[in-house]
């Protein structure tokens, strides 16, 4: 027995150098960590239960039967993270350069499978140079085995993944459908065609960084979620992601306790300039309305004229979708509506209550907009808050104008309830567009134009710049101070503790896509 249990841990201490002391060095050097120092940041210490660890290739193609590394470039398993399971796998750029084939395939499959049979999210930290090329069609079987996973877990499970190397060709593609995907700064990128490729075919030169790189994919494309500083910083992200969401599509988010108090802010009724015009920050009335500290923002970097993110309000995960007044002036665009949708229907998967504060003055006008779809991108926003069944609360802020007062969770379409600030405009548009419209020919045969558009304006401000018309329909629940927000939401969200909502039987809607 004695020899056996000695020849098996040396095979256990071969599997734990994946491809080798030099090439952890090599990994270390260009700043990255190894995939097991990743797990063990992310997995509470003494947690991790590995599985597959001596899985193998069987191989013999171009030689691979003379390169045989225990793992097989991936290292997963389950464990938890702050008491809660996960699932993870973690590609070794140190074998293959992490590169996918089909015995690492099926690894991860396996690890997808129990994720979803015992409901609980999966963690996938990727670092790999793509399909194993010396394996061929048998790889591009295993990505898409994983595609289909993804696909499937959608909705049931939380996914998240983490680029903390390279992520090309096809393989962007099961990151793309998970929840919510990480990318290191200086130190990852993700294409369907690197920069050789996009020479040969556009003529453009562009370096890795700049085509995929976490900037690009932070501010330009949207495709990641979080830009993390290095590996440490995105592991730690991740955990405090995972706090906010629930281990699946029938539990709710993790609760912190919860010592009611003063709930009063006075601050808050100090945040809206007198001008309508000019801006402020939404992220102040943010901080004042939630827990102290609480708030997670998701997509900081992209469409920046619209804020999502997580938080906690008395001690209950929320998901907040706000206009930004601070940029382009809360405008609704494509990027904006894309943004929120994708948050909205993330956190109505997983039961997460949705709380939207609105100042916003419309839809972006131009050709720009128009051409590449503002109307199909704005009516997913708009799908997604009616499709959404979680308790709603919407809180207008400032403007809530035209057809975006009904997309931003209008009672209409099924928000719960709506508060309004006094500070409210609550119209089918702001007062000088409407003056102009409307007095078109008062204004044009006036001896003074200027003073009668400017008298119009004022009547028209009079009529319907304020929250009371929408009130008294009911559209409005209650005009509140801005300083019992906290409050009257704490309050709202407890009521709506309960809530059931059914949707209208059907295999599925079809989304604007
Ligand atoms: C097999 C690979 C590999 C791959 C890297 N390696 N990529 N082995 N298949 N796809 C191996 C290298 O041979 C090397 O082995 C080790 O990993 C490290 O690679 P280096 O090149 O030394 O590292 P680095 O300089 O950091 O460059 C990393 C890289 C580069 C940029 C990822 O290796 C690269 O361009 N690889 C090929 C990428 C690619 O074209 N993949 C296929 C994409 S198509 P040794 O033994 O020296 O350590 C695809 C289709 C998916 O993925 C479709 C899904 C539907």
């Amino acid at each position: 027995m004695k020899e056996k249990i000695v020849r098996l841990e040396g095979m256990k201490a071969e599997a734990l150098l994946g491809g080798g002391q030099k090439r952890i060095d090599s990994q270390h050097k260009k700043g990255k960590l190894t995939a097991r120092e990743r797990i063990a940041l992310l997995i509470d210490e003494g947690s991790f239960e590995e599985i597959g660890q001596l899985v193998t290739h069987r191989s013999t193609n171009l030689g691979l039967e003379n390169q045989v590394f225990y793992g097989d470039g991936v290292v997963t398993g389950y464990g938890t993270v702050n008491g809660r399971l996960v699932y993870v796998f973690a590609q070794d750029f140190t074998v293959f350069g992490g590169s996918l084939a089909e015995a690492h395939a099926t690894k991860i499959c396996r690890i997808m499978d129990l994720a979803m049979q015992n409901g609980a999210p999966v963690i996938g930290l990727n670092d790999s140079g793509g399909a194993r090329i010396q394996e061929g069609v048998v790889s591009l079987g295993g990505y898409a085995d994983i595609f289909y996973r993804n696909t499937m877990a959608s909705g049931v499970i939380p996914q998240i993944s983490a680029i903390m190397g390279p992520c090309a060709g096809g393989a962007v593609y099961s990151p793309a459908i998970t929840d919510f995907i990480f990318m290191v700064e200086n130190n990852s990128y993700m294409f369907v065609t690197g920069p050789n490729v996009v020479k040969t075919v556009t003529h453009e030169e562009v370096s890795s960084e700049d085509l995929g790189g976490a900037s690009a994919h932070s501010v330009k494309s949207g495709v990641t979620h979080f830009s993390s500083a290095n590996g440490v910083a995105c592991i730690q992200e991740i955990k405090q992601l995972l706090s906010y969401v629930p281990q699946n599509c029938e539990e709710e988010a993790p609760r912190l306790p919860y010592t009611s108090g003063n709930e009063k802010r006075p601050q808050l009724n100090n945040i809206i300039p007198e001008n309508p015009n000019q801006p402020y920050d939404i992220r102040e009335v943010i901080d004042e309305v939630i827990d102290g500290g609480s708030f997670f923002e998701v997509h900081k970097n992209f469409a920046e004229n619209i804020v999502v993110g997580f938080a906690r309000l008395a001690g209950r995960s929320i998901g907040i979708v706000a206009n930004q007044p601070a940029y382009l002036a809360g405008v609704l665009d494509i990027k904006s509506s894309q943004k929120a949708a994708r948050f909205v229907r993330f956190c109505d998967c997983f039961n997460i209550p949705l709380l939207v504060f609105e100042d916003v003055p419309g839809f972006l006008p131009g050709t720009d907009q128009e051409w590449n779809g503002i109307i199909t991108n704005g009516a997913k926003l708009l799908y997604a808050f009616c499709e959404a069944t979680v308790p709603r609360i919407t809180v207008i802020t400032r403007k809530a104008y035209g057809g975006a007062y009904d997309v931003m969770n209008s009672k209409h379409i099924g928000a719960d309830m709506n508060f309004a600030w006094p500070s409210a405009e609550i119209a089918v548009m702001g007062a000088k567009g409407a003056a102009e419209i409307i007095f078109k020919k008062d204004i044009e045969e006036a001896a003074d134009p200027a003073a009668m558009l400017l008298e119009k304006e004022r009547e028209y401000a009079e009529l319907f710049a304020n929250p009371y018309s929408a009130a008294e329909r009911g559209y409005v629940d209650e005009v509140i101070h801005p300083e019992v927000t906290r409050e009257k939401l704490i309050k709202a969200f407890k009521m709506l503790e309960n809530k059931v909502a059914k949707l209208p039987r059907k295999k599925h809607g079809n989304i604007p896509l």
